[in-house]
């Protein structure tokens, strides 16, 4: 859904929001009208409503500029823990359509809005090239297979890197006779031999293209694993079958660590396994960015208790997963002041807003994670970027390796 602010002086900005079909338990409540006659109860008339009624009387008159009030009206004005009453996709609309109409009255970029610099970071992307899990209807149990160009001196020589791979593992594919039809994400969702296959093929498709693995272009996974993980086993139901306890399930990791150039898994363990997530840390969090997802959903309040534990060493950053931009920015924050890194994320189900992009120039974290680049929701995203770096010129500095120190 989208929502537009209107200023004073007739300026109008708009922000769309969006949706994810892997989402953790604890995400913010995303407003649907539950009506079987209207886009089978997908509707967002309610959201909408709860827009143009109470949120647009409780936002006028207040400043643009002060975002953290704005923000604080918002979840005030909903009054639940979750946003369950007016909707996180209604209350993020707002929200970011208040910072974006601040910014083009004041002429600036958003990104410049959110972090007035004199330089910048152009965030490593991780371009998700095979679809699994729920984003696929193949026999693919992880989630995510993503390239990751940290060793190229550009942004755009990164993103024409990836674009490279992907169309040589189109080729690859094509070889093998199997499916080159894409995901939701964008990336390659053919049935395959087994959930590592993608990973030989990445690592072919990524020499095939003429870049070196484990120097130029790393690999990342999204395992996904809340969507295998059951009564605290994980279990490759859509390929195998194979089942693993949690040290079995790190094991697995640790195997493809050090057969593959592996960098960064995401929920590599299910969001309610937190003893899974504390041996996967001890044992691999010297070796691997570990980034929660689910385990976080962009939440201080759950962020805090897991960075207590020493759950991951990374946070992917959604802003619909707690639905306002100060409350995800608080997020960064709290990375940032506990050596975590962070990644600013899209969902699955995106639009063809580009706020991300902005906001992963603005935060400095150096990583962004939005797709393939197929499909123009995400390549969207791929374009803010080029335009901002070239835009930027010598102000700008791709993170490169410096994104992933920690690792490296
Ligand atoms: P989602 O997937 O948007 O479907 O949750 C993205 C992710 O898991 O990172
Ligand atoms: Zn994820």
């Amino acid at each position: 859904m989208q929502a537009t602010c209107e200023l004073e002086s007739g300026c109008t900005a708009s922000a769309k929001v969006p949706s994810g079909a892997s989402t953790g338990i604890n995400e913010a409540v995303e407003l649907r009208d539950d009506d079987p006659e209207r886009y089978g109860g997908k509707g967002v008339l309610t959201a909408v409503a709860n827009v143009n009624s109470e949120i647009n009387s409780a936002l006028t008159g207040m400043d643009p500029g002060d975002q953290r009030a704005v923000d604080s009206r918002l979840t005030e004005l909903d009054g639940t823990d979750n946003k369950g009453r007016l909707g996180a996709n209604a209350i993020l609309g707002a929200s970011l359509a208040v910072a974006r109409a601040n910014a083009k009255e004041r002429s600036i970029p958003l990104f410049e809005q959110l972090s007035p610099r004199d330089r910048y970071t152009l965030p490593v992307p991780m371009f998700n090239i095979l679809n699994g899990g729920q984003h696929a209807d193949n026999n693919v149990d992880i989630q995510e297979f993503m390239v990751l160009p940290v060793g190229l001196p550009t942004f755009r020589d990164a993103l024409r890197s990836a674009a490279e791979i992907f169309q040589t593992l189109k080729g690859i594919l094509k070889g093998k006779g199997y499916n080159t039809a894409v995901g939701d994400e964008g990336g390659f969702a053919p049935q395959l031999r087994s959930n590592e296959e993608p990973m030989e093929l990445l690592v072919a498709a990524i020499e095939k293209a003429g870049y070196a693995p484990g120097s130029e272009v790393y690999i990342g996974l999204d395992a996904a694993a809340s969507e295998f993980c059951s009564n605290g086993m994980y279990v490759f139901d859509q390929s195998d079958g194979s089942s693993r306890d949690p040290s079995g399930m790190a094991a697995m990791w640790e195997d493809w660590a050090g057969r593959y150039p592996l960098l960064s898994l995401e929920d590599g363990f299910s969001e309610v396994d937190y003893a899974g997530w504390k041996i996967g840390t001890d044992r691999l969090g010297q070796q691997l960015q570990l980034v929660g997802d689910d385990l976080f959903v962009t939440n201080p309040r759950i962020f805090a208790s897991g960075i207590a534990d020493g759950l991951g060493n990374s946070i992917l950053i959604k802003l619909n997963q707690i639905g306002t931009l100060t409350e995800t920015l608080d997020c960064i924050q709290m990375a940032r002041d506990n050596g975590y890194t962070f990644i600013i994320s899209h969902r699955s189900g995106e639009t063809a807003d580009t706020t991300i992009a902005d906001l992963a120039v603005a935060s400095g974290g150096g990583q962004i994670k939005t797709g393939s680049t197929c499909r123009s929701d995400r390549v969207a995203k791929y374009n803010r970027l080029l335009e901002i770096e070239a835009a930027l010129g010598p102000r700008a500095t791709y993170a490169g390796r410096d994104a992933f120190q920690d690792w490296l």
